[in-house]
């Protein structure tokens, strides 16, 4: 039974999957702003957005110099259509009594200091008053064009330059983070604040920030070339502004609406769009491929309709605003056609003012469209700040030492524990390991044995009790050295993208070629190596999708073995592989941890046999301990494990 829209849409609208390469539809407003919400402290988030600029302080003010030239640029050239059109008015009508204003005289001037040296190449003045005209123009606009190219492209340097530096921060700031912090937040929810928000970052540092000021700029000197020519026509023109204002407002708080309901809609659709190919297998091992069609296609209904909505009425506000502002246009000539027959404006003026009043309108809808842009990159920039401002892995105590000959002497004393304070799951654990030694876990599923490994090696710090190495506690060490100290093979194996030779080298970089092969000889994993294609340098895809899951493990397994470390955790490090194989590995280990104390947690208690000792845990309690001949006397629950009287939980 398929699940319906409201179900899927609380399932997969999560956290964990809103923003997870949600990308705008085509036709959207605000050029890809995608997420959203409104920034809480604004002030805070916008000096710190600053402070990420303020080393290009010197590049901004020449940005905003080429700015200022590029609209000053483009509102002198649409001027100048005022002195040609009047002198074109004169040539056609001599006697007509055109009143210059101070400003177009000025401009007439200009232009007729021009003329003044062409006149001895062409005779008929006017021809070459508008050809003078023409260079004046054309000189005006390649200032406009040049000053835009450099303020788009050092602004361009600055954003990315910005950008970087966020991005470098998020990572670094992600290396210091504690497990804790991983384990309890999904890796999309930490992924999109890489991709969405910096990209929202970047966004607005690119575009929103320099159409902003240009908006604010061109309204600024807009306005004063229109008081200049005509101030009754001006007041006409700011009457409407607010009918703009509103119009723009109420149907951006509507599309806004639909807006956000189509993020959400891509947000549900791309988390079930990640689960279904993530785990496709699954899918087809259960034949749920007909439901899976079924859901998608409800959220994918569900997505079109939000799109249509959102798309339409963002579409609609371009039609809409340009028809009120024929109603300004159509307002404004017909009382400049007053005017210049009272003689107050000359028919240069109000071409030139149509003109303005016509463009006005445009930079103050930019502006207003550019904020909900901004708001977006706010919001994601808090979210950036916010993961940037997380508790770090704690600091190294005061005093911290270095161990450089760590023996490997491991004591645990009435160690308890628990992930959340409500919870203990180690209770009063308390175990000697000497070097040399090897220690096993056993117990049932969920018994707390990964957790004590946890401790070992400080992804999460103990509330009570004492853990020592060499009988210096574990909280005074330096962490990289306990951890340099301390060979894991993590119960979930990990491999990264390289070759073989590089992944088992990540256990001990300065390992030469001759050290990874032994290591591998070590895990039993040289002889499926050389079977490769490549050897040691083929390449791992994808977590190791190309490899079997023992041969996985036993590249895990050849990382920790190459390193040199006094201690060795393998948590159920050979749980998938055979056991003929798991005897090669152990016979191996054996020899390379001779002084070197090991913990060995494992399901298959065939494994652990050969221990010095064994610890049965069981909901966090040790239960029974032994060697293997003692627990069995014991005939406890270690008897009904190995016995098979009683199966593992
Ligand atoms: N990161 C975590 N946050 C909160 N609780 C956790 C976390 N990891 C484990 N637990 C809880 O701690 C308990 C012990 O888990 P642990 O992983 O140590 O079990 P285990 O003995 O290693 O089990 P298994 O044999 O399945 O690997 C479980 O009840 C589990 O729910
Ligand atoms: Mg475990």
């Amino acid at each position: 039974m398929a699940r319906n829209l409201e179900q899927l849409r609380r399932q997969y609208n999560s956290t964990s999957h809103k923003g997870a390469m949600v990308r705008r539809g085509p036709g959207g407003r605000g050029g890809g702003i995608v997420g959203g919400g409104k920034p809480k402290n604004m002030k805070k988030t916008v000096g710190r957005m600053l402070s990420y600029i303020s080393p290009y302080k010197g590049r901004i003010i020449f940005v905003l110099i080429c700015m200022l030239a590029n609209t000053v640029a483009s509102l002198l050239g649409s001027y100048m259509l005022a002195p040609i059109i009047n002198r074109l008015t004169l040539a056609i009508k001599p006697d007509a009594n055109i009143e210059m204003s101070a400003l177009e005289r000025a401009a007439d001037r200009l232009i007729s200091n021009f003329t003044d040296p062409l006149l001895g190449i062409v005779e008929n003045a006017v021809l070459t008053y508008v050809l003078s005209a023409i260079i004046l123009l054309g000189a005006i606009y390649a200032v406009g064009v040049i000053t835009a190219y450099v303020q788009s492209r050092i602004m361009l340097g600055v954003s990315q330059g910005a950008v970087e530096k966020i991005r470098n921060d998020l990572f670094i700031k992600m290396q210091k983070l504690p497990v804790r912090y991983f384990d309890s937040h999904p890796t999309g929810e930490l992924m999109s604040r890489y991709t969405n928000d910096v990209d929202n970052i970047d966004i607005m540092l690119n575009n929103s920030l320099t159409s902003i000021i240009n908006s604010v700029i061109t309204i600024l000197g807009t306005f004063a070339f229109m008081v200049s020519t005509s101030w009754i026509l001006t007041v006409i023109t700011v009457v409407f502004i607010p009918i703009f204002a509103f119009g723009g407002a109420a149907i951006g708080k509507l599309s806004g609406k639909y807006f956000g309901a189509q993020q959400a809609a891509l947000g549900a659709t791309n988390g079930y769009l990640e689960e279904t190919v993530t785990g496709a297998k699954t899918v087809k091992v259960f034949n749920h491929e007909s439901e899976c069609i079924e859901e998608f296609n409800i959220l994918n209904d569900d997505m079109r309709d939000k799109q249509f909505k959102a798309n339409f009425w963002g579409g609609v506000m371009g039609p809409i605003m340009g028809n009120t502002s024929q109603i300004s246009y159509a307002v404004t000539v017909g009382v400049g056609g007053v005017l210049m027959c009272a003689k107050t404006l000359t028919p240069g003026g109000l071409t030139v003012f149509a003109n303005y009043s016509r463009h006005f309108s445009m930079p103050i809808n930019q502006l207003s469209q550019q904020m909900t842009t901004v708001f977006a990159a706010l919001a994601g920039a808090e979210r950036v700040f916010a993961l940037m401002d997380e508790e770090p892995e704690g600091a190294d105590s005061e005093g911290a030492v270095d161990m450089p000959n760590m023996r490997g002497d491991v004591a645990l004393e009435n160690v308890s524990f628990g992930y959340t304070p409500d919870k203990t799951v180690l209770k009063n654990i308390s175990l000697y390991a000497h070097p040399g030694q090897k220690i096993a876990f056993v117990g049932s599923t969920g018994a707390g044995k990964t957790t004590v490994t946890n401790l070992l090696n400080r992804f999460y710090d103990i509330a009570e009790g004492k853990i020592t190495i060499d009988g210096v506690d574990i909280k005074d060490i330096k962490r990289d050295v306990l951890r340099k100290n301390i060979a894991m093979v993590l119960q979930d194996t990990h491999l990264f993208t390289g070759t073989v030779r590089e992944n088992i080298r990540y256990g001990r970089l300065d390992a030469t070629d001759e050290e990874v092969e032994l290591a591998a000889k070590t895990a039993s994993a040289h002889s499926f190596i050389m079977r490769l294609e490549n050897g040691y340098d083929t390449v791992i895809e994808g977590d190791g999708a190309n490899l079997s899951q023992g041969q996985r493990q036993l590249l895990n397994i050849a990382r920790a073995a190459i390193s040199h470390a006094p201690i060795l955790v393998l948590d159920e490090a050979t749980s998938s592989v055979d056991t003929r194989t798991e005897r090669h590995i152990e016979h191996g280990m054996d020899r390379l941890m001779k002084n070197r104390t090991t913990f060995v947690i494992a399901h298959r208690l065939s494994t652990v046999r050969n221990s010095n000792a064994i610890m049965v845990l069981e909901n966090g309690v040790i239960i029974e301990r032994g060697d293997h001949e003692q627990l069995l006397a014991l005939g406890g629950r270690y008897y009904e494990l190995y016995t098979g009287k009683r199966e593992l939980d």
